[in-house]
């Protein structure tokens, strides 16, 4: 998951010319790399300020984040929410469960946040809301039944964001020499483009971002 689409020296300009991290979430981005194992699953400066706009863009009142990790992305998409908004993420980890919840509050965002502990496919189907926005970046293999199972949680005009749909360029590998994952994510990318219930539109931001539009039930 480190599909560098963009020279170092792209990256770096484009982050230059980005609004800087917060402090916050320049805390957070160093104490991941610096004490939890795979930061690079850490959403970033540039992919996470995608996200915050796009929440500022879309105003969600209900948003459901499908893996947490240490709470990057979540404080990200929570900026855009409206006054009376709450975040749901869902994370099988517990370990990092009070150090994404020490950022929610340096954030501000503790209480425009939900955290969940447990497995998302038997979270997601309890929790009673209906979503303008769903971002999925949990285990690659889950897609195509977290699609199904936020699907009719997301309301006609709504949005789901897939992270990872690139699968650091494996996607693109001749299909005996990709991974179980890819494989999956591939999979997930062919479902998205035969479902004519939606628009969707692949932006190759990071490692592939899915972004889909409900246009009917
Ligand atoms: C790529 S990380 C999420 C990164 C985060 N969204 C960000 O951008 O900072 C994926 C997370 O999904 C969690 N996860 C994996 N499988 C899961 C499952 N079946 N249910 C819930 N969480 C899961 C992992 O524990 C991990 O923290």
């Amino acid at each position: 998951m480190t599909t560098q689409l963009l020279s170092k020296s792209l990256n770096d300009y484009a982050e230059s010319f980005t609004t800087k991290e917060s402090p916050a979430l320049a805390r957070l981005n160093r104490e991941t790399h610096l004490k939890i194992d795979l930061p690079i699953m850490l959403s970033g400066h540039l992919q996470g300020a995608v996200l915050s706009m796009l929440s500022h863009m879309i105003k969600p009142r209900r948003v459901l984040e499908i893996g947490t990790y240490t709470g990057y992305s979540a404080i990200c998409l929570a900026q855009g929410l409206t006054d009376d908004g709450l975040l749901h993420t869902i994370d099988m980890n517990e370990e990092i469960e009070a150090m994404a919840f020490r950022y929610f509050c340096e954030a501000g965002l503790e209480k425009k946040i939900s955290q969940h502990i447990g497995k998302a496919a038997s979270i997601i189907p309890r929790l009673d809301e209906e979503f303008e926005l769903v971002f999925i970046d949990a285990d690659k293999q889950g897609y195509s039944q977290y699609y199904d199972l936020v699907f009719d949680k997301v309301c006609v005009g709504g949005y789901i964001l897939a992270d990872n749909v690139f699968y650091d360029g494996e996607v693109i590998l001749p299909e005996e020499d990709r991974s179980k994952n890819a494989k999956a994510i591939h999979d997930f990318n062919e479902k998205v483009k035969n479902d004519h219930r939606v628009e969707h539109v692949l932006l190759p931001i990071r490692d592939g971002i899915m972004m889909i539009r409900k246009m009917t039930t």
